[in-house]
This record gives structure tokens, C-alpha cells and sequence, in this order.
């Protein structure tokens, strides 16, 4: 699978209940079953390259995992040292919470990743941990893996985080509970918040005070995970953006995480002028519900605020913005330089080759509405790079290339696809 060519969409009405589970609720939900005491039940667990990853390691880390495809069964006697190299592929978020969770377990590990996870900053993670007394080296000083740990005792902290990073907070947060008082971790703006939902659900003494979080370390451990995934509002993202960039059309994308930190792009979207409606259907760790989205006319946007909470949907954002009438601007995203690529670098470069008058800033970019032309993009090995310009495709056709990536988080996103428009994948 190298290269795909996408035709343009003709106008469609789709329900579609198929969008890949969560994969930030996926890693988390099989990374804490580790701390309990009991048997953590899984449903929907996110079956990606990331995922499958963190599962695998855990059962490297001494985990017993039954899975019958549908649920899978994960019990913990405690994390005892692994004979493997712990492999975590293309996840940043794989290895970040992995150095948490492991710093303070007895024994030696060396996580490690693909081409792309080994050249992205770590030292946001290891900084913090050593300061704390964890044992952690890698190349440059402990920023670049493959990264050795040794579990060691960490002391309590209240750490002040320049960067509103979910990955660093629940880093910090996993190596709290093993630390030897009470901990705080404050972050410049509230990043998503899945791993404090998860843990005070197994019973994990944790406060959440506006941007500060404060963390009692575990006297036992915590009850079992019972959780069915979500579906990922990030995956479900490219489909509201297929339907507000398609003249007439419509989808209701179901059983999709509602969380206010997750669901940011959606608004952003609906101050662009499409017409959006959320249905919450239950609320148990995490408020889950159906998105409506339906085409109407969109107009630019000013995107400043809640970066973290976009991190992941701006590739895919831009789109939109590319097809709305008028200047969007995108300000205070310099994360986005260090993502599976960098995302400002291949967000400019794409649309500048389907002829869209593009600006790069350091910190983001400003982008000139007017109409996509068929051009060839290339990934950059980054699955969401890859899924947003296919949905460009949609308007005026695409060849896009390097596309393996896809795999890492959205293994269906293609036979979703093929209900919209016509593909050739070779
Ligand atoms: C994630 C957090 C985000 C996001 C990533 C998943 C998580 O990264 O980009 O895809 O599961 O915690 P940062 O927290 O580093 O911004």
C-alpha cells in the first residue's frame, strides 16, 4: 500500500459506527490495567500498530492477556522486568507514559521505537523524571530513544509544565503514584484528561483544581478497568470535515468520546459555519455520544486557544479552512513541529501544492480559501497528514503517497472511505 488515488465525492448521507476506537483511551485502558489488583476487562480496544504496540509490551512487562477478539482480559502480578526491548512503533504516547509507569518498577527496560518516534523529544518526559530521581538515559542526554530505565525511587514533586502536553501530564502523573508523598502537576493549559478520568474511576486518589492536578501515591492497588472504547473523535474528525466540505451532504458519526478536551475541532469547525449537533448517550469514565455534521457554505477562522486540544485535528482543520472563504489563521502551535512530522512544515507544503496560498509562521500558518486543485502529497510517514489530504481528495481528486502510517491509528479508514467515493490504492 504506497500510493492511493482518491476521486472526488458526489454528495452523501452516511451513519457511520465504525470509526476507529480511541487510541489515547486504548493505550491508557491497557497500560493501567497493569496497577490493579483484579482482571480489567477491555471492549473495543483500539486493534492499530500504536495500540497493539502497548499492548504487546505489557505482556513483555509480565501481563496475562486473554483476548477473544471481542474483549480483551488483562490481570497484573505488578510489572516485572522484561528480556524483550520494548518496542513502542510510531507512538510518542506509547513511550512517554511508559517511562512513567516504569521508573519506579523494580528492574532494567529499554523502550524503543520506529525511524520517526526515535528523532522526537523526550527530554519533556525524562527532565522531569530524573529530577525526581528516575534512572532514565538516551542519546542527546536522555532526549532521543532508545531509551534504558532503571526503576528507581522517586521523590514527591510539584512540577509547573511550560508545555500543556496530555502525554507529559499523565507521565508525571504514573510516576506520582509511586512516589513518596503527595504530588502536583500543573500545566499552562488544560491538555485532554483521560488519564485522570480512568485512574479516579479505579479508584486512584487524584484532584483535579482548574490547571492543577495533585496526586496521592497509591496505598493499594486500584480496582479493575471495565470499559468499552469510545470511537476516536480525532479518526471521526476526517469524516465531519468530508461532510463539511460536500456540497449537501451529511454523516452522524456514533459512539464517539464526547470529552470537551477532545472534541475542540468540532466547535472550531461550527464557528466556520457548518452545522454540527452533538446527542450524549452515556456518561460513565468519559461522556459518550453521536456527531451530526452537515455541509453549509464555511468561512475563516482565527485559531489561537486550545491548541492542545486540536493537536491532532488541525491537519484536517486546515482542510476546511483551505475550502472556506477567507483568511484563516492558526497562532501559538509550535507543538505541532513535533508531532509524527512536522505538521506545519507538511500542512504549508501540501496545500501549497493543490495551489492554495499558504504562509508558514514559526508557530503556525495563514491560510487563503479558494479552490483545491488535484496535486500528489506525500505523508511524511504521518498518518494524519496522509488521512487530511485524502480528504481533500474529496473535493478535487488526490494522489497521496506513504500511507502505511495509516495503519498506526485508523486500520478501517479506507473501507469507511470507499462509502463516500471511489479509491485505486497500489
Ligand atoms: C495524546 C496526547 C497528544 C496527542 C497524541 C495523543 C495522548 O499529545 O497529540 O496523539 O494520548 O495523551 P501531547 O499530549 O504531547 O500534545
Amino acid at each position: 500500500m504506497n500510493k492511493v488515488v482518491v476521486s472526488p465525492a458526489k454528495v452523501f448521507s452516511l451513519n457511520i459506527s465504525e470509526i476507529a476506537p480511541d487510541k489515547s483511551i486504548s493505550h491508557r485502558s491497557v497500560m493501567f490495567s497493569m496497577l490493579s489488583n483484579g482482571v480489567s476487562e477491555i471492549e473495543n480496544f483500539l486493534r492499530a500498530e500504536d495500540t497493539l504496540n502497548s499492548l504487546k509490551i505489557i505482556k513483555n512487562l509480565g501481563a496475562e492477556v486473554e483476548d477473544n477478539g471481542k474483549t480483551i482480559k488483562i490481570s497484573s502480578n505488578g510489572i516485572q522486568e522484561s528480556f524483550e526491548i520494548l518496542d513502542c512503533g510510531n507512538s510518542g504516547t506509547g513511550m512517554r507514559l511508559f517511562c512513567g509507569l516504569l521508573s519506579s518498577a523494580k528492574g532494567h527496560f529499554i523502550l524503543t521505537g520506529d525511524k520517526y518516534l526515535r528523532g522526537r523529544p523526550m527530554k519533556r518526559v525524562t527532565a522531569p523524571l530524573i529530577s525526581i530521581g528516575a534512572k532514565i538515559d538516551g542519546r542527546e542526554n536522555g532526549d532521543l530513544a532508545p531509551l534504558s530505565i532503571r526503576g528507581a525511587s522517586l521523590k514527591a514533586f510539584d512540577y509547573k509544565s511550560q508545555i500543556a502536553s496530555a502525554q507529559v501530564k499523565s507521565c508525571m502523573i504514573l510516576a506520582a503514584l509511586h512516589a513518596d508523598g503527595v504530588c502536583t502537576y500543573t500545566e499552562p493549559e488544560l491538555s485532554r484528561d483521560h488519564t485522570e478520568r480512568m485512574l479516579k474511576g479505579m479508584g486512584a486518589d487524584i484532584k483535579v483544581n482548574g490547571l492543577k492536578t495533585t496526586i496521592n501515591p497509591l496505598k493499594n492497588l486500584l480496582t479493575p478497568l471495565k470499559i468499552r472504547v469510545p470511537a476516536d473523535p480525532s479518526s471521526a474528525f476526517f469524516f465531519a470535515v468530508a461532510a463539511a466540505i460536500t456540497p449537501d451532504s451529511n454523516v452522524i458519526l456514533e459512539g464517539v468520546t464526547l470529552n470537551p478536551t477532545r472534541i475542540e475541532a468540532f466547535k472550531a469547525l461550527e464557528r466556520m459555519g457548518a452545522d454540527i449537533s452533538y446527542e450524549l448517550l452515556e456518561d460513565k469514565y468519559e461522556p459518550v455520544g453521536n456527531i451530526h455534521v452537515k455541509y453549509a457554505p464555511l468561512h475563516a477562522i482565527l485559531v489561537e486557544n486550545n491548541i492542545s486540544w486540536l493537536i491532532d485535528e488541525l491537519p484536517a482543520l486546515s482542510i476546511a479552512m483551505a475550502c472556506a472563504k477567507g483568511e484563516s489563521l492558526v497562532k501559538n502551535a509550535k507543538e505541532l513541529r513535533v508531532k509524527e512530522s512536522d505538521r506545519i512544515t507538511t500542512v504549508v507544503q501540501g496545500l501549497q501544492s493543490c495551489g492554495i496560498h499558504v504562509d508558514e509562521y514559526e508557530d503556525g500558518y495563514k491560510i487563503i480559501g479558494s479552490t483545491l486543485k488535484k496535486a500528489k502529497v506525500d505523508s511524511g510517514g504521518d498518518h494524519r497528514i496522509a488521512m487530511s489530504f485524502i480528504i481533500a481528495g474529496l473535493k478535487c481528486g488526490m494522489e497521496v503517497r506513504d500511507l502505511e502510517c495509516i495503519n498506526t491509528s485508523f486500520p478501517n479508514f479506507f473501507e469507511l472511505l470507499k462509502k463516500i467515493t471511489t479509491i485505486e490504492i497500489s
